[in-house]
């Protein structure tokens, strides 16, 4: 029998005593009545407990108060991940600082100096239109590329090179371009731009570094080739490719464009206040999306901005 039933019983046998009210003596029959409605009171009172704790569902009231895994009734906390990308970067500049670069973090507002000027695109410039990213109200910049931190981490690393060292840094950043996005393009993506400046820098230490770094991300040997590029920050300006191999999923006969790099042009040098005369540099700068991507067969790179759970899971 249920609470319910129960009680309604009880009820029901309380309603007939009270038709004994007749038989007792009338100076007994106030004390008997009084008697009776309290019981009757009581009875109703638990009556109404009963039917409210069925109609909230039969929830056991929970201990708020019990730490979280002595109660099975609490959820267990699901916890969070770093995202793909971040932990991409890390094995990243966990390379390069292996070679010996130094790491600076770049900004994610910039200025028209920083974003055009100092990278040797004068005002009028045709290659400005290449880099079409957004603007606030106050006309800072997002930066379209990681290459806005350069004239900073030279000035900032010059005093090495007058001390006859080199300066060596890798900057990585969240960069910003006005794109129509689709499967391989994203408005707002992630580069690592790279800076190397010492007395007797070559051509030939530029590929090595760059071949060095593929090479130790991807874990096995890689055929790179370069292309003309143009970037008026760098003189040449090159394209570098690996060739993807078997285990990335090519064929061994497609290249894949990585990053642009080349030697440092003399007036981004001049303008950081570096004789270019006496010291000569490589810069290079690319995507870790799209470093990503190769590595784990993506497909699409809208999927690292969209949050979605079931994606991220997969890391
Ligand atoms: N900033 C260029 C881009 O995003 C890539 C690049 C090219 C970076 C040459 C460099 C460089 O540092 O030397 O298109």
């Amino acid at each position: 029998m249920s609470k319910i039933e129960e009680i309604k019983g009880k009820i029901k046998a309380l309603n007939a005593e009270y038709a004994k009210i007749k038989t007792i003596a009338p100076e007994e029959r106030k004390a008997f009545g009084i008697e009776l409605n309290k019981k009757r009171e009581a009875l109703q009172k638990e009556l109404q407990e009963a039917l409210d704790a069925e109609e909230s569902g039969s929830v056991t009231p929970i201990d708020i108060t019990a730490p979280a895994a002595e109660n099975a009734q609490i959820p267990e906390i699901k916890k969070g991940s770093k995202h793909p990308l971040m932990t991409e970067l890390e094995r990243v500049l966990d390379i390069y600082s292996h070679m010996g670069f130094n790491i600076m973090e770049a900004q994610q507002l910039d200025d028209e100096f920083h974003m055009f000027e100092s990278l040797n695109f004068p005002e009028g410039h045709p290659a400005r239109d290449g880099y079409d990213t957004f603007r606030t109200a106050e006309g800072y910049i997002p930066p379209a590329h990681t290459s806005t931190m350069q004239h900073r981490a030279l000035k900032r690393y010059k005093k090495d090179l007058e001390n006859g060292g080199k300066i060596a840094v890798v900057i990585p950043g969240r960069v910003f371009r006005n794109e129509d996005v689709d499967a391989t393009h994203e408005h707002t993506f992630y580069q690592c731009e790279g800076i190397f400046v010492s007395e007797g820098t070559t051509f030939g230490q530029m590929l090595g570094v760059l071949k060095n770094f593929f090479e130790t991300y991807y874990g096995q040997n890689l055929n790179i080739k370069t292309q003309p590029g143009y970037f008026p920050f760098t003189e040449p300006s090159i394209e570098l490719l690996i060739e993807k191999p078997k285990s990335l999923g090519g064929k061994g006969d497609g290249w894949l464009e990585m990053l642009g790099c080349g030697m440092i042009h003399p007036n981004v040098l001049k303008m950081a206040g570096i004789d270019p005369t006496k010291y000569k540099g490589f810069a290079w700068g690319g995507g870790i999306d799209r470093l990503v991507m190769l590595k784990y067969g993506l497909t699409d790179v809208r999927y690292f901005e969209s949050g979605k759970l079931d994606f991220l899971k997969e890391f």
